[in-house]
């Protein structure tokens, strides 16, 4: 029989942090500098209070939300993380499988081609792009990935430049031999030079402004998601460029330490985007309640990273799918709990104002 699977999130990452070499713990766990804000992502989930409801009849819940088109069982889509094969072998195909039944943003540091896994994954499956300083290559590669089946293409709009990744080494993650990012072509093998101790990355694009995502927005043939805004002013801006939904994100902390929780973002944007596009959020979702935080603050939905890694290394497949059914799981009480039977129905009045 196999094993016992962990009851909790927290208990997916004892289990996977010890299962894991120091190198690929520190690229999991580790944030930006003195990792202030990756704390704060988890914290400050914390210090917002529920006002829980009674005398409500709570015998029929619905969790599913609506995104880009889509009816979602349950909120909770699975954020893009790089690498999957280094913490099981069944890599990016085990965490697809996992994920059946929700979105799988797969990252452009996959460690699997993106028309692999939509050849096999049961779910929707979005790419993460990362823009690179080739205009050729970007259109390439988000043609590549909408013609294999992405049903999104989301940009990572927060890392023109590497961040302070102290528990990384200045080159970054060293795949094995017989890894490697086919998503990122011959950027995928480019190091910086660590005698140049320059800041910039070439796989990375230092100059990416709105005039390429315009571009990107326009060619893209299919719905363009931005990643990594913290701003309500960011949030109005990517409005007016036609994406067609936001997530608040400071991808986890692990860029510019300091910056706000992502919760704390949230209502800023919401309000600047106003309802135009949907508005979704990551960083520090460990409990249902957050993902009802979030939603109760006008999150649509929300995406896990460190959490969808640990179910990976603990448990593959059976691992991931087994991290969203507790999320989920926690959830559905949270709602009872509090009175509210939609996520439509979740809104700032179950939050607890002095
Ligand atoms: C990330 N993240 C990330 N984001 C992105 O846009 N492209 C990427 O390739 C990666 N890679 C990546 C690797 C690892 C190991 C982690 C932990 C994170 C950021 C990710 O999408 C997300 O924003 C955060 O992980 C959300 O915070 P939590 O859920 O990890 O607290």
């Amino acid at each position: 029989a196999d094993p016992p699977l962990p009851g909790t999130l927290r208990d997916y990452e004892r289990a996977a942090m010890a299962l894991l070499g120091d190198d690929v713990a520190g690229y999991l766990a580790g944030g930006a500098a003195d990792e202030h804000s990756t704390r704060w992502n988890a914290d400050r989930f914390a210090g917002i209070r529920l006002a829980p409801r009674v005398l409500t009849d709570v015998r029929d819940l619905d969790t599913s939300a609506d995104l880009l088109g889509t009816r979602l069982e349950h909120p909770i889509l699975l954020a893009p993380t790089g690498a999957h094969r280094l913490f099981h072998p069944g890599g990016e195909h085990a965490t697809a499988a996992g994920a059946a039944g929700t979105v799988y943003v797969v990252s452009s540091y996959s460690t699997t081609a993106f028309a692999d896994l939509a050849a096999q994954a049961a779910g929707p499956l979005w790419f993460q792009l990362n823009p690179v300083p080739d205009a050729d290559f970007v259109r390439e590669t988000v043609r590549g990935a909408v013609t294999a089946g992405a049903r999104a293409i989301v940009v990572t709009l927060d890392t023109p430049v590497a961040g302070t990744r102290d528990r990384q080494s200045w080159n970054g993650l060293d795949l094995p031999g017989g890894m490697s990012y086919p998503m990122l072509g011959g950027y995928g093998g480019l190091r910086p030079d660590p005698a140049a101790r320059s800041i910039y990355r070439p796989a990375l694009d230092a100059g990416f402004t709105a005039h390429d995502l315009a571009r990107i927005v326009a060619e893209a043939g299919a719905p363009v998601v931005a990643k990594g805004v913290l701003r309500a002013d960011d949030a109005a801006t990517l409005v007016d460029l036609g994406v067609a939904g936001i997530i608040v994100s400071n991808h986890g902390g692990r860029n510019l330490d300091t910056v706000p929780a992502t919760i704390d973002a949230l209502p800023g944007v919401v309000r600047a985007v106003g309802g135009r596009v949907p508005v979704l959020l990551d960083g520090g979702i460990r409990r249902g309640t957050d993902v009802l935080k979030a939603i109760a603050l006008g999150a649509r939905a929300v995406l896990v990273g460190r959490p969808a890694l640990w179910g990976l290394t603990a448990g593959g497949a059976d691992g991931v799918r087994h991290v969203i059914d507790v999320l989920r799981t926690e959830l559905e009480m949270a709602m009872a709990l509090c009175g509210v039977t939609s996520l439509g129905a979740a809104g700032s009045d179950i939050l607890w104002e002095e």
